[in-house]
């Protein structure tokens, strides 16, 4: 098996960034044939094809449309692409190199589920990506693609970039819409769920950037095409953000249920000359951690992962061997977590500083033997108890992390100083 490109075969071309370019490939000649279909019908061929949703946590697409009230209210249909995760790059390759694709997906899905009005949420600190969107959304109004009465079908579609701060909890949908409204970033409880009271209060589906993308590969080639790539539970292809210690770092898009060992080896040139793989995250962040040997067993597919106690996530694979220090590594995630929690909830607010604390007073030759087993306590009384799930991504790698590695935490509060490296926290970092 190798790289299978559906949604990324003509990456390599700079001009498939603009009209013209994107056009020469079949670019926009599956928005006339959707436009002409019952909306219903582009909900059900979507549910055929088995996409589930590319930002993290695989909710089927058709399904989540389905769940729109049949009210005639105005609705709302966001992008996210607000790309979080930490080792996720993906969306932003897309943005760059095919912001058409994702803008024909977008005027599909919004003829799909009858909405009239879209925002792609962009980082902030993607300028380019927003300078690529910008500039195609203008020539796909030009082209009369956007605006009012599409191709003279009689429907009419708005679409514009917001540029979010650059908070991780603005990827989560409802503290997206909460920015998007202009308040502060923070999630609201669920239900009500956004397809029901969404955006301005109205209905809203929010869809992450690789999603929509592919909505239009769906209803140009049918589902049972689409079908062919992946899975009976985890169809299609998937981008995979590959970082860390392996030769050729980068976004590879492969059938779901390839093996993670395959994706390394193969597309990514193997670990760096001389160097041996030590664990592997493969889903962002969040995603508990595989030790080498399950690596083996794993297949990048929603199923095989959540069998082996992980999670596929949004696809980025952070790749460790065996220079990594995984005490080190740990103190980097909880670090970023103890920034990134909103504060509305005590078990996050107050445990991923707690989890930061204790790691990094381990890492600085000030940690206990309880330490070790204070941190699995805290991490334990975080999870599933709060809004959102940014305390749970924030727990599952220390668990991860501390039972199995064990023996480097023990040796880093018993010696002060890295088993791996040798070195002490300072002077790994100075
Ligand atoms: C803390 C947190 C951060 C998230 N960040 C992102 C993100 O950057 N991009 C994204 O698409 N989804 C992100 N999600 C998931 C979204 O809440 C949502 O499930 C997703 O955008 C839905 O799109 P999909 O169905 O196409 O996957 C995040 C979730 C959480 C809890
Ligand atoms: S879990 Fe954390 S980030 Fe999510 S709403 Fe609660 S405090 Fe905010």
């Amino acid at each position: 098996m190798s790289e299978t490109k559906v949604l990324t075969e003509f990456y390599h071309l700079p001009e498939y960034q603009t009209l013209a370019g994107y056009k020469a490939k079949g670019g926009y000649e599956t928005l006339p044939k959707a436009l002409k279909m019952q909306p219903q019908a582009i909900i059900d061929e979507v549910k055929a094809s088995g996409l589930r949703g590319r930002g993290g946590a695989g909710f089927p697409t058709g399904m989540k449309w389905g769940f729109l009230p049949k009210n005639g209210e105005p609705r709302y249909l966001l992008c996210n692409a607000d790309e979080g995760e930490p080792g996720t790059f993906k969306d932003r390759m897309m943005m760059e190199r095919a912001p058409h694709q994702l803008i024909e997906g977008m005027i599909i899905s919004a003829f799909a589920v009858g909405s009239h009005k879209g925002y792609i949420y962009v980082r902030g600190e993607y300028v380019f990506p927003i300078e690529c969107l910008n500039k195609a959304i203008k020539e796909a109004y030009d082209a009369g693609l956007l605006g009012k009465n599409i191709l003279g079908s009689g429907f009419d579609f708005d679409l514009d970039v917001y540029r979010g701060a650059g908070a991780y909890i603005c990827g989560e949908e409802t503290g997206m819409i909460s920015s998007l409204e202009g308040l502060k970033g923070q999630p609201k409880l669920k239900p009500p769920f956004p397809a029901v009271q969404g955006y301005l209060r109205k209905p809203t589906i929010v869809n992450n950037v690789e999603t929509l993308a592919a909505v239009t590969y769906i209803v140009k080639d049918g589902a049972q095409t689409y079908r062919k790539h992946g899975t009976e539970k985890s169809a299609g292809t998937k981008l995979f953000s590959v970082s860390g210690n392996v030769a050729k770092p980068g976004n590879y898009e492969v059938p779901l249920g390839y093996p993670l060992l395959d994706l390394i080896n193969k597309e990514c040139g193997g670990m760096k000359p001389g160097r041996k793989l030590k664990a592997i995250i493969p889903g962002g962040s969040s995603a508990p951690v595989l030790t080498a040997e399950e690596c083996a067993k794993a297949n990048l597919d929603y199923e095989s992962l959540a069998g082996l106690g992980t999670m596929l996530g949004s696809g980025a694979v952070i790749v460790m061997d065996d220079s990594q220090c995984m005490v080190d590594m740990l103190g980097v995630l909880t670090h970023f977590y103890a920034h990134e929690s909103c504060g509305q909830c005590t078990p996050c607010r107050e445990g991923t500083g707690w989890l930061n604390k204790i790691l990094h007073s381990i890492l600085e030759g000030r940690g206990r033997l309880q330490d070790i087993d204070l941190l699995v306590k805290v991490a334990d009384n975080m999870k599933g108890k709060t809004i959102c799930a940014l305390s749970d991504a924030a727990a599952l790698p220390v668990l991860s992390f501390v039972t199995k590695f064990r023996d480097e935490f023990e040796f880093y509060v018993r010696e002060g100083r890295s088993k791996v490296k040798g070195t002490t926290y300072a002077e790994m970092h100075h």
